[in-house]
């Protein structure tokens, strides 16, 4: 649905995207992940026919990017960064246009309008001017122009930005529920939202792709991966600590600051990051330790995206 070839874009000679390569099949949500700057929605544009790469191509349902705009529009529903919008509008009237303009009229139109109001939840602010709603209402008033016509790929720059919780979560349940039969590809800095709502992710850096999986292959970097934490009482502790670097499969036993009174954590990081946990519970079991906690770790997304993206 998404076919994306050596992409690049040049802004002043400096590259902005340099080569990125993917695609996206029907049912699959790609989270695009990467610092400030990275590339992202300069990828974005492109593929949304906001602006012409330097070189490579794409194409969203067949359709190229460079050859075919508006059919590559036609199949497309953007949600452009930042929720630009006609702030003298009133909601409704911005919804019925963006309708219009998708060439809906009549009755089809209402009942697009009003499908779209109920999905994003602006039934309430229907006849509000724009300008005066808040971010999170303007964020949404710009999602429902992206599904006004129920568009097979979806371009989302960040759709949760400036969303409280609780839009945060109805608009994740949204887009969950719209990638069944849709391809959709969502830009975001919270890396929850990957493991919430993606199939797949693709980290960028300075406009490289760097990294590229489902959310656990990405984890399975980390060098958290099955690593276990133990929480013993503290008289406990220092005999154990040389235990657990006895183990032929610990690498090593790393003492973690005190959380609560009393009771000492380790954290046993397992040899080639391999799953430890029936081992150790063994090991336990046998040496009849008493344990408060045991926590085994699947590894840190936040601490795999700062390997890929942090340079010098
Ligand atoms: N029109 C432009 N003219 C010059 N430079 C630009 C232009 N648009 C983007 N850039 C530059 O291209 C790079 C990539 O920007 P882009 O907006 O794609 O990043 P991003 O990954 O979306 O970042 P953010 O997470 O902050 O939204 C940045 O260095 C940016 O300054
Ligand atoms: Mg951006």
């Amino acid at each position: 649905m998404i076919r994306v070839h050596s992409l690049s874009k040049n802004f002043n000679n400096i590259p902005a995207v340099d080569q990125v390569s993917f695609e996206v099949q029907r049912g699959e949500v790609l989270g695009f992940l990467g610092p400030n700057g990275a590339g992202k929605s300069t990828t974005m544009k492109m593929l949304t026919c906001f602006i012409p790469p330097s070189s490579g191509s794409a194409e969203i349902c067949g359709f190229s990017i460079l050859d075919d705009a508006l059919q590559v529009r036609a199949q497309i529903g953007y949600l452009p960064e930042s929720a630009p919008s006609y702030d003298e509008m009133l909601v409704g009237e911005f919804l019925r246009f963006v309708g219009e303009i998708r060439g809906f009229s009549g009755r089809e139109l209402n009942r697009r309008v009003s499908i779209v109001l109920e999905m994003t939840a602006l039934r309430e602010v229907e006849n509000q001017m724009i300008e005066t709603l808040s971010k999170g209402f303007r964020q949404r008033t710009s999602l429902a122009q992206a599904l006004i016509h129920d568009p097979p790929v979806l371009i989302l720059d960040e759709p949760t930005d400036g969303l409280d919780p609780n839009q945060k979560h109805e608009v994740r349940s949204l887009i969950k529920n719209m990638s069944e039969d849709r391809t959709i590809l969502i830009s975001t800095h919270i890396l929850e939202e990957v493991d919430a709502v993606c199939t797949r992710a693709m980290i960028i850096s300075a406009g490289k792709v760097v990294g590229y999986g489902t959310p656990d292959e990405l984890r399975s970097r980390s060098l958290y991966r099955n690593s276990v934490t133990v929480s013993v009482n503290a008289d406990n502790h220092v005999p154990l600590m040389n235990d657990f670097n006895e183990l032929d499969f610990v690498y090593s036993v790393e003492h973690l600051p005190e959380q609560q009174q009393g009771l000492v954590s380790m954290r046993l990081y397992p040899k080639n990051k391999e799953s430890i946990t029936r081992q150790l519970e063994q090991y336990l079991c046998t040496k009849k330790i008493p344990l408060e906690q045991f926590v085994v770790n699947k590894g840190r997304l936040d601490e795999v995206f700062r390997e890929l993206t942090v340079t010098g």
